[in-house]
C-alpha cells in the first residue's frame, strides 16, 4: 500500500541526508549504535527511511532487517545497499498495524529521526518487541521531542508564535512537500520510557540538536560555518547533559529488555 512518505522518498537523502548538519547528527547516533550493537548481531530497524543508518551498519557487519511502511523508502534502502555492496534485508512494517506474525528473533532494535512519533501506540509497540528480543537486547530510539530549544527561540524572536510552540501540544498534523498530511506525536522521555515500560528500562538519553537548528531550519547556520562548527563543539560538549539533553530537535533514548514479563 503506498505511504504517505514514498513521496518525500526520492528527496529526502537531499534536503537532509546529505547536508553537512544532518551527517554530523547521523554521526553522533553513529556512536551510539557503535556501542548497542557488535558485529554479528541481527537487529530490527524500524522507519528505516532511505537505509543510511542500515547500510552503514551493514558496513560494520550487523545483520540489519530494515523496515518501514513506505514500499518506495525500501526501494532506496535496498538500491542503497546495492551501491554499497552489502546486504540489508527489508520488510514493509506500519507501527500503525503491528502484525500478529512476525517471527525473527533479535538482539537489538533502533529507530532514528522519528518514526516513533508517528504512532501514538508505544505501549503496543514494547508488548509486539519483547518477545522478538533477545534477554540481551538493547534498544536506541532517536526522537523528535516536544520542547526545542532552538525552534522556540529561533520563531518566538520572529514573532512566529505558532511555529515556536507547534509541539507544545504535543500532537500536530504534518504536511509533506506532495500535501500529504498525516498526524505527529511528541512524547516527552518521561512519557515514552513509562509507555514501554514494563517491557524495557531506560538506560541513557542525549538531545540530539540542541544548539543546532532542526534540518527545515539548516540553512540559517550552513551558510556560516564557523559559526556551525562552535555550535557542533557546544552540542558535542552538553547535549547529553542535564537539562539540555531534552531541549532538542530529537532526543536519543537508550533501553534494555526486561525479564520475566508474561506477554
Ligand atoms: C524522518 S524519516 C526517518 C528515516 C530514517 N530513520 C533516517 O534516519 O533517516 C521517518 C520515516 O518513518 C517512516 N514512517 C512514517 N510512519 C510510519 C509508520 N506508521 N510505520 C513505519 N514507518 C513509518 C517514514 O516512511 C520515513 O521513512
Amino acid at each position: 500500500m503506498p505511504s504517505s512518505f514514498d513521496h518525500a522518498a526520492t528527496t529526502y537523502d537531499h534536503d537532509f541526508t546529505h547536508t553537512d548538519l544532518g551527517r554530523w547528527l547521523r554521526g553522533r547516533v553513529w556512536e551510539r549504535l557503535t556501542r548497542l550493537f557488535p558485529s554479528g548481531s541481527f537487529v530490527l530497524e524500524l522507519g528505516c527511511g532511505t537505509g543510511e543508518d542500515a547500510v552503514w551498519l551493514a558496513q560494520q557487519g550487523v545483520r540489519v532487517l530494515a523496515t518501514d511502511a513506505s514500499p518506495v523508502m525500501l526501494e532506496q534502502t535496498q538500491a542503497k545497499a546495492h551501491a554499497a555492496g552489502v546486504e540489508v534485508e527489508t520488510a514493509l512494517l506500519d507501527l500503525n498495524a503491528l502484525p500478529a506474525e512476525f517471527a525473527y528473533q533479535f538482539d537489538g532494535v533502533y529507530s532514528n529521526f522519528g518514526p516513533l512519533n508517528c504512532t501514538r501506540d508505544w505501549a503496543g509497540l514494547a508488548r509486539f518487541l519483547h518477545p522478538r528480543l533477545t534477554p540481551q537486547a538493547r534498544l536506541g530510539f532517536g526522537v523528535m521531542s516536544p520542547f526545542c530549544l532552538w525552534e522556540t527561540l529561533w520563531h518566538g524572536v520572529h514573532l512566529d508564535f505558532k511555529t515556536a510552540t507547534r509541539r507544545w501540544k504535543r500532537h500536530t498534523t504534518a504536511t509533506l512537500p506532495d500535501g500529504a498530511t498525516f498526524p505527529v506525536y511528541y512524547p516527552s522521555p518521561r512519557q515514552l520510557a513509562s509507555a514501554l515500560a514494563p517491557y524495557f528500562q531506560q538506560t541513557a538519553i542525549l538531545g540530539l540538536g540542541v544548539f543546532l537548528p532542526p534540518s527545515d531550519s539548516f540553512g540559517v547556520i550552513e551558510k556560516r560555518p564557523r559559526l556551525a562548527r562552535r555550535l557542533m563543539a557546544f552540542e558535542q560538549r552538553w547535549a547529553a547533559r542535564w537539562p539540555f539533553r531534552t531541549w532538542a530537535d530529537h532526543y536519543w533514548m537508550e533501553l534494555t529488555w526486561q525479564p520475566n514479563i508474561s506477554t
